[in-house]
């Protein structure tokens, strides 16, 4: 019991530890590649770059402009819009990471 305490202890300064190495206010940094294996990936296959359900994106002919319409809209009856679910710092940031993809297969 004690030593669940003292885990529980570490556990709750070391994120405050975290968090005060953050600069103060600033949005704490969009991770792409974690947010695509959440919301993209079981479709789209790991990280953009293989197909599955739904086409390789790596290589898109889609400009980035395109891509945030497409990932905020989804396309009906295909592919989910993600406007609620995610910011639009997320769906920005998810543009750039697939328009960074390599294109080659
Ligand atoms: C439920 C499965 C599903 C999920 C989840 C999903 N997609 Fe899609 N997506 C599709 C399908 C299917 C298509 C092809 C539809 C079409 O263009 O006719 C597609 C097409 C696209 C395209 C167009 C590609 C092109 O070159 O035409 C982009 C960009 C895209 N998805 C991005 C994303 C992103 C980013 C996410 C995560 C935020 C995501 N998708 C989540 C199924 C999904």
């Amino acid at each position: 019991m004690l030593r669940f305490a003292a885990l529980l202890m570490a556990l709750c300064c070391a994120s405050l530890a975290a968090a005060a190495g953050e600069p103060a206010g600033a949005p704490p940094p969009i991770n792409a590649k974690k947010l695509f294996a959440r919301h993209c990936g079981w479709c789209h296959g790991a990280f953009g770059l293989a197909a599955d359900k739904a086409p390789r994106l790596a290589g898109t002919a889609m400009t980035e402009e395109q891509v945030r319409a497409r990932i905020e809209d989804g396309a009906p009856g295909e592919m989910p819009g993600f406007a609620n679910t995610l910011s639009t710092e997320q769906v920005e940031a998810l543009a750039r990471y697939i328009k960074s993809l390599p294109a080659a297969p």
